[in-house]
């Protein structure tokens, strides 16, 4: 674990939880936890599960989860494409927590993340269905349609210096 931020979340003076944001190490406890909440918000809706061989290249990745205590609450990852820019990958929030601001945290910790690295550009290719998410957080639609997983998706985009 390389990085901590610890954060209030509340809605409308109500408290939701307090969460810890972390960059995890490849292959820690918290990964395996990470992956199993991706596997259950990302995969097992559309019947699929991930390969060993696409988790393995996740090792030069910068990996961000959301923890209450020692669960995780909602992930994202950040691959390098280039010097100046990094792609938000595995979005996922768990689904008892979504629609309570959790999600948005998560963007602004990994913006910071990708800042302080030097990045001045993130791109993610979002579900059509999230779209409207990440549009609100100042996301930019950069390509047509296309299928991914089965699934419509935007590319989308926005400069983060
Ligand atoms: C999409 C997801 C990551 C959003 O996280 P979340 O914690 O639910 O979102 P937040 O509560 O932080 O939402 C922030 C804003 O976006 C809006 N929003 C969130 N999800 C939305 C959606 N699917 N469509 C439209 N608006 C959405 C919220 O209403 C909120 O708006 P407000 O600021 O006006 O109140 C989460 O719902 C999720 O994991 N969904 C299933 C998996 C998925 O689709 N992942 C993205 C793959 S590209």
């Amino acid at each position: 674990m390389k990085s901590l931020i610890f954060n209030r979340l509340q809605q409308k003076n109500t408290l939701i939880c307090d969460m810890a944001l972390k960059i995890i190490d490849y292959n820690s406890e918290q990964y395996h936890q990470m992956v199993a909440l991706r596997t259950e918000v990302l995969r097992k809706p559309l019947g699929m599960t991930y390969n060993p061989s696409d988790l393995e290249k996740e090792k030069d990745d910068i990996l961000i989860g959301a923890f209450e205590d020692d669960r995780i609450l909602g992930c994202c990852i950040l691959t390098r494409l280039d010097e100046k820019t990094c792609k938000l990958r595995q979005m996922a929030v768990h689904p008892s927590m979504q629609r309570n601001g959790l999600g948005a945290s998560i963007m602004n910790f990994a913006e910071n993340v990708a800042r302080d690295t030097g990045y001045t550009k993130m791109v993610l290719n979002a579900r059509k269905t999230a779209s409207a998410f990440y549009e609100k957080l100042g996301y930019q639609v950069s390509t047509g349609e296309f299928i991914e997983v089965n699934l419509p998706h935007l590319g989308m985009v926005k400069s983060i210096f």
